[in-house]
């Protein structure tokens, strides 16, 4: 049997690629930046498969101008907004992702920043470096933060990720409280000693912090906008790992910028890689705190990303239903 030819829009870790090499016909972007638009042309003119990333925009233009050969987009991530899945659907092409392997680190990356934020972490941090030395030691009234502990936790989204943020800030000593389509299952409700809030905006009402954790969908897109951001607790703090659209980030500039709420955390922006700069300005202020979408960033999330991506592939070229598929 001849080797599907797969084209990498990313430079992807390199046990990955060097696995996909001996298994397909890899056509790899050592760069480690986006295809140009005409390579992206190319690529679903020529490829079997092709293994985009959310830096990639995979639109129905592109997709009608993919070759018959084009079998397969098998995505190296797990949301595929940036992906036009019912296009890819119509013409025929499987879209697979790559759930479950990444929840652990982002679950840990969001309870980082749940932390971070009211303990004043990397103020506290920046403040030691900025004194250079100098600093006259450990003061009663200095650098006081919010204690968390008590505190509740508002979860929207409650799917792989928003439960495994739950059993951490369980441990922590937050209560749960849990806004989704429908409740978790009686045991996980009962393990998390969780309550379900049918009615998001009750929910944000109530909640000393609020994190997302659902996908972008045309739902979804600027769910928390200003009006929800006015239901929030002046005292609340607001994170964000999952999506920017699902958040009205002007608003959410807004409500930090007007101290109608103490504060947020973002891993993610609207338009990224573009960082509006009034963000950065209250990052600069220690009124918010930004990440460059680290959420799954560690060597295991991505390597285990690359080897779902690679099953994915090999099923479908086997002839079987891929664990992974995306449907519209
Ligand atoms: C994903 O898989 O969608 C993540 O956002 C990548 O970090």
């Amino acid at each position: 049997m001849t080797k599907p030819r797969v084209v990498l829009t990313r430079k992807l870790p390199v046990p990955v690629e060097q696995r996909m090499g001996e298994l397909f016909d890899l056509v790899p972007n050592p760069d480690d930046q986006a295809l140009p638009q005409e390579a992206l042309l190319d690529a679903v003119k020529t490829a079997d498969v092709l293994v985009p990333t959310l830096t990639d925009r995979i639109d129905a233009d592109l997709i009608r101008s993919a070759g018959d050969q084009l079998r397969m987009i098998a995505n190296f991530g797990a949301g595929t907004e940036h992906i036009d899945v019912e296009a890819a659907n119509r013409a025929g092409i499987i879209v697979t992702n790559t759930p479950g392997v990444l929840t652990e680190d982002t679950a840990d990356m969001t309870m980082a920043l749940i932390v971070a934020v009211p303990r004043r972490l990397v103020e506290g941090s920046q403040a030691l470096l900025d004194m250079n030395g100098e600093w006259k030691g450990w003061s009663p009234n200095w650098m006081l933060g919010r204690r968390i502990f008590g505190k509740k936790l508002g979860i929207v989204g409650m799917g792989r990720i928003g439960t495994a943020v739950a059993r951490r800030a369980k441990a922590f000593g937050l209560s749960i409280h849990y806004h989704n389509r429908t409740p978790v299952a009686d045991q996980t409700q009962a393990e998390l000693n969780a309550t379900y809030w049918d009615d998001l905006d009750d929910m944000l009402a109530r909640m000393d912090i609020v994190t997302i954790h659902a996908p972008l969908t045309p739902q979804t897109r600027h769910m928390i906008d200003a009006r929800r951001l006015g239901l929030l607790k002046r005292e609340a703090y607001f994170v964000n790992v999952s999506r920017g659209g699902i958040v009205d980030e002007a608003a959410l500039i807004d409500a930090v910028d007007k101290r109608r709420i103490a504060g947020a955390a973002l891993d993610v922006f609207n338009k990224m890689p573009h960082v509006n700069p009034r963000l950065l300005d209250l990052c600069r202020e220690h009124r918010i705190t930004l990440l460059p979408h680290m959420g799954s960033a560690t060597l295991e999330s991505r390597i285990e990303m690359g080897e779902r991506v690679l099953i994915n592939i090999r099923v479908v070229f086997d002839g079987h239903r891929p664990p992974d598929r995306v449907l519209p």
